[in-house]
Formats: C-alpha cells, sequence, structure tokens
C-alpha cells in the first residue's frame, strides 16, 4: 500500500459457525476523492463488534458480499470539499473496516475533547458499548441503590463496563461471569466484580448459585442460552432481566432454545426487557456527564484490549468472537496515538 491507496475489508464468503479469515479479503484501491460537500477522513480507530458476525449472515441489513463493509470508526480530514468538515478535524463516522472514507457532515459526529482523556475511549466507555451498559442498567434495569446485579459476557466491553458503572450508581453485590481463569481473576482484582465464574468450569446454575448464594435483583445477559436460564431461575421477586445480546448464538445457528421456568416470570413477578442501543443515542450527551469526570480521575479504567495496525483488524474481530478479548476490541492504526 502507498500514500495513493487505500484498503478496504470485504467480506466474500458467508460462514456457517465461526468465521475464519478466508471469509475476507483486504481489497486495495486509489484514495478515493472527496467530491463537493464531501471530506476525505483517514481512519485511526476502528471498532470491531458482535454483531459484525450476525450481519455476516444472509440477513436483512447484511453485509453485501465483495464490497467494503460498515462499523464504527473514528478518522481525521485529511482533505475536505465542505467548509462544514475542517481538514485536521476528528470525526466519528459509520465507515469502518476501510483505512479512509468519503463522509458528508451528516454522516460524521463531531467529537468533544476532554482533557485526558484517550481517543479510543469513544468507541469503548464513552462509545456504544458504554451506552450500552449505561442503558441497560439506568433505563432497562432501572437499577436502585444496594441492589445485587449479575452479568454474563462480564471480561468484555459491555460486561466491562456495566460493573463499572454500576458501582458509581451505587449497586450491592455484583456477580460475573466469563470464559476463563485469568478473566475471572482480572475481574475482581482490577474491574470491581465481588465475585466471579468460568462458565466452562461447570453448570452456569450450579456456579451462579455458589457465587451468588441470595440471588440477585437484576441480570444484564450479554450471552443468552443456558445463561439466561440460569439466571431467570436465580433472580429475587421483582427481579428484572436487561437482555442486551446473545453471543452464545451467533456463531451456533443450531443452538437449543433457552429452558427455564416460565411459572418464575409470573411467580416473582419478573420483567424481562430487551433494547437496541441505537434508540437510545439521545443519552450521548448524558453519558459523558456520567463517566467522563471519573475517567479524569482514575476512579473508572479503560477496559480495552487494542491491536495495532489495521492489517490486524479481522484478526482482531475473530479473537473476539473467541474471547481473546478484555474489555472493548478496538484496533489502532499504526502511528495514531
Ligand atoms: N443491544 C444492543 O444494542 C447491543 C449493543 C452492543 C453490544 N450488544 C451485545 O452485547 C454483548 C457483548 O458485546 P461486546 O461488544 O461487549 O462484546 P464482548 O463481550 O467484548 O466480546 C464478546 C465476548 O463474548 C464472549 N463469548 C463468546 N462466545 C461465548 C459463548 N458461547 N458463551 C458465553 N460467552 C461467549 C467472549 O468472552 P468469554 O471469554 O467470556 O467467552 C467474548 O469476549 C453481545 O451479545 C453483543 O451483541 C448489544
Amino acid at each position: 500500500m502507498t500514500n495513493d491507496t487505500a484498503l478496504t475489508v470485504q467480506q466474500t464468503a458467508r460462514p456457517h459457525g465461526f468465521p475464519t479469515p478466508d471469509h475476507f479479503a483486504f481489497v486495495e484501491s486509489p484514495l478515493p476523492e472527496p467530491a463537493p460537500g464531501t471530506a476525505l477522513v483517514e481512519n485511526l480507530y476502528w471498532s470491531v463488534d458482535p454483531y459484525h458476525r450476525e450481519l455476516m449472515d444472509d440477513v436483512p441489513g447484511g453485509f453485501a458480499l465483495d464490497a467494503p463493509l460498515e462499523g464504527r470508526a473514528i478518522g481525521r480530514v485529511v482533505e475536505s470539499r465542505e467548509p462544514a468538515l475542517k481538514e485536521g478535524e476528528l470525526v466519528f463516522h459509520r465507515q469502518g473496516w476501510r483505512t479512509h472514507a468519503v463522509v458528508a457532515p451528516d454522516e460524521v459526529r463531531r467529537l468533544p475533547r476532554f482533557d485526558g482523556v484517550p481517543l479510543s475511549a469513544y468507541l469503548s466507555v464513552l462509545g456504544g458499548t458504554g451506552l450500552t451498559a449505561y442503558v441497560g442498567l439506568t433505563r432497562i434495569a432501572r437499577l436502585r441503590e444496594g441492589e445485587d446485579l449479575f452479568v454474563s459476557a462480564a471480561a468484555g466491553g459491555v460486561g466491562t463496563a456495566t460493573a463499572r458503572f454500576a458501582r458509581l450508581l451505587g449497586a450491592g453485590r455484583i456477580v460475573g461471569s466469563a470464559g476463563s481463569a485469568a478473566k475471572v481473576a482480572h475481574l475482581t482484582a482490577e474491574v470491581g466484580y465481588d465475585a466471579a465464574f468460568d462458565y466452562h468450569d461447570g453448570p452456569v446454575a450450579e456456579q451462579l448459585a455458589k457465587a451468588a448464594p441470595d440471588g440477585f435483583d437484576v441480570f444484564l445477559d450479554n450471552v443468552g442460552g443456558e445463561h439466561l436460564g440460569a439466571g431467570i431461575s436465580a433472580l429475587r421477586e421483582r427481579g428484572r432481566v436487561v437482555r442486551v445480546g446473545t453471543v452464545s448464538q451467533y456463531n451456533d445457528p443450531a443452538a437449543p432454545p433457552v429452558r427455564f421456568n416460565h411459572a418464575d416470570i409470573v411467580e416473582k413477578s419478573l420483567r424481562l426487557e430487551g433494547f437496541l442501543v441505537r434508540d437510545y443515542r439521545d443519552l450521548q450527551d448524558e453519558l459523558y456527564a456520567f463517566v467522563v469526570p471519573h475517567l479524569q480521575s482514575g476512579r473508572v479504567g479503560l477496559d480495552e484490549t487494542v491491536t495495532v495496525g489495521f492489517d490486524g483488524i479481522v484478526r482482531a474481530f475473530l479473537g473476539m468472537l473467541h474471547g481473546a478479548n478484555v474489555g472493548k476490541t478496538i484496533v489502532r492504526a499504526s502511528g495514531a496515538i
């Protein structure tokens, strides 16, 4: 690749089960030229997310084959033919999985700069990942002070943000499940979980009974499947299940339906509610106000797994699907700070 060329990542085939590098191609092309009313952005940070796996399937709104993929990215305007987009400006946009993007003003969000907050945070705790945790706790669960919480995929982007935010909101005991002993240790030592377990070590219901013997009030579920059934069983009266994602099924189309006692929903007066973060974009400034002072004071740490170099983007994505990440999975351009 030279200074006059750009790279895009394209999906070349539909996976059955876990995708592999063979489902992607890096495609080189001349640097795109901005038309009047647009600007050329050089991307600096990319977000790769579990929903990209869902879009790899032949579903409405899914990725087209042999075409550039979409994803959240942060870049710098390097050439502008639009007065509203100044050269040098940093913008957030959705033309990820590529080194360069041509954007119009209504396709970008300008990033406010907060002292001491690194750019990657705008894709992790201040981005869609943090907003998902914030909406789940404040709008769906409506977590009250002192309430106990269980979080599945606790060591991921949403899972780590959930525990850190729940602590700020005055949660009681916070229990998490994750996919390795190292993650379990990290959750209690660094992220603020009171207890955690590795879901590979035995049935989730049994491990949950040990980690949370008195149950909990809120279950923020990123995983579905066995976790969902076990979580519903262990909830207290008037408990809430916040359905955030179903990552245990994205690579397993034959996953069996979730089994749980349906009477629990009535007899314990439970509420089960899902949501999509894209419907809560109006809370972005509220999220900044809630988190930024704690990022600046160091009370909230950043949970990110950063891959350096655009050529590592497919590897980072596939690694995340297999649980290689702790915190949000981010790719940083070589040379970006
Ligand atoms: N509703 C929304 O608008 C919204 C927005 C953002 C994200 N989400 C959802 O939130 C969830 C977490 O997203 P994220 O971006 O924070 O990703 P993430 O948790 O950082 O990464 C995915 C994690 O899933 C875990 N995992 C993979 N296969 C699993 C399985 N079979 N059983 C249990 N865990 C498994 C892996 O960790 P382990 O090592 O622990 O297995 C992996 O690290 C996903 O379900 C995603 O789709 C929803």
